[in-house]
């Protein structure tokens, strides 16, 4: 069980903007959160929210025109935003490992697939360079290459998308990172190889205590792997708590609404996934009050006006929400248990104030005297 006294990575306060020709993009706003030794640590939301940018902020990997505007990035107590260049590429080998979604773009196609495991090894002198050769055998052995020391000498090219994930997470381990990040690592993969690779990294979690640090758009991915999890909207974290909490007991209006996206083992393959209404607001100029507004089927009036606190919900600390109304009230109060209209205030019957009203030309805005359950109008 991962130790929850021991941060190994505090986040604190991480702010990044992109200063575009049209204005300041805020993708990662005031986020902070904890991963501890051996945990595995999910960050979900939907694409543009703000996941990768957060992940290149801490390791320092955000590119022109964007630029970390605040925060620290605590390593074991270091602070990796003040640190050299050197010094942070060393991290990032030897510490703190990342893999991506497209492992062909981040591999040679000219090396084969054991040169550049080699290299990463050569790079950070955390292995004894007598023990590279043979350990770059293992290491694929590790990720379940078959024929690993035939397939070493393979090119890229020569790897099927499923196996170059492998190599790619093979690489990230060879220097026997603490943390490994994984941005939407099987995205690109089908089903089957997909579940391949989640548990290759359940697996590594459990048998080297390394943590993780895995991001996905897809709330399932995370479900049979994460200890904790942490839902990003608008550059925001906007809920966190253990998988169980989220899970089972999900207090912000968007968690809520991912979830019951997800597609269900149960239900026939004919329903209709539901997918949330709207879209994710303009990140130079997203709406005042909680980010979620536009979209939200349990908004009150002040969600229009006051942009909500992270607050723990429950007892135990560890659970937080980012919401004036949260699912408990939304339960008790607007029938969110049997909800079938989802459209923005369905729930609540709550309208955009007449400035903000003008403004949005939407069709699936509730019509004024629509008949809601639970009014809560005016509260
Ligand atoms: N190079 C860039 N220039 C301008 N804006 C960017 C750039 N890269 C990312 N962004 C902004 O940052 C937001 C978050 O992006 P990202 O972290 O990649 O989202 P995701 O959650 O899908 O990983 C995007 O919605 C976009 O507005
Ligand atoms: S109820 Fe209000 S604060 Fe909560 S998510 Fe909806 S709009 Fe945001
Ligand atoms: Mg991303």
């Amino acid at each position: 069980m991962p130790d929850i006294t021991k941060p190994i990575l505090e986040v604190k306060n991480l702010r990044t903007s992109f200063f575009t020709d049209d204005g300041e993009v805020k993708a990662v706003r005031d986020v902070s959160f904890d991963l501890y030794e051996g945990e595995t640590l999910g960050i979900v939301g939907e694409s543009g929210c703000g996941k990768s940018v957060t992940v290149m902020s801490i390791l320092g990997l955000v590119q022109r025109p964007g630029r970390v505007t605040g925060g620290q990035v605590l390593f074991k107590g270091k602070d990796l935003t003040k640190v050299t260049p050197e010094e942070l590429r060393h991290v990032r080998g030897r510490d703190i490992a990342m893999i991506f979604q497209d492992p062909l773009s981040s591999l040679n196609p000219v090396l084969s697939v054991g040169y550049q495991i080699d290299e990463a090894m050569y790079a950070h002198d955390a292995i004894k360079h007598d023990d590279i050769k043979a350990r770059g055998v293992e290491l694929l052995e590790e990720v379940r290459v078959p024929d690993a020391v035939r397939r070493i000498k393979d090119y890229p090219h020569q790897f099927s998308g499923g196996m170059r994930q492998r190599a790619m997470i093979a690489m990230g381990l060879s220097n026997r990172p603490q943390v490994l990040i994984a941005d939407e690592p099987t995205t690109a993969l089908d089903v089957t190889v997909q579940a391949q690779i989640l548990e290759l990294l359940r697996d590594l979690n459990q048998n080297t205590g390394t943590s993780i640090i895995l991001i996905t758009h897809n709330l399932g991915v995370v479900a049979g792997l994460c200890q904790r999890v942490i839902v990003m909207y608008a550059g925001e974290i906007v809920e966190e708590g253990t998988a169980e909490q989220i899970f089972e007991n999900p207090q912000h209006p968007y968690t809520w609404s991912l979830l019951r996206s997800m597609p269900r083992v149960d239900t026939s393959r004919r329903e209709r996934l539901k997918s949330i209404e709207g879209l994710p607001p303009d990140l130079i100029a997203p709406p005042p009050g909680c980010k979620f507004n536009p979209r939200c089927p349990f908004r009150i009036e002040q969600c229009f006006t006051d942009d909500p606190l992270l607050e723990p919900v429950g007892d135990d600390g560890r659970h937080i929400a980012k919401c004036w109304v949260k699912m408990q009230r939304a339960y008790a109060e607007m029938g969110a248990a049997t909800l079938t209209d989802t459209r923005p205030g369905a729930a609540s019957g709550v309208r955009p104030p007449k400035t903000l009203l003008e403004k949005v030309e939407d069709s699936r805005e509730i019509e004024p005297d629509t008949e809601v359950v639970g009014d809560l109008r005016g509260t």
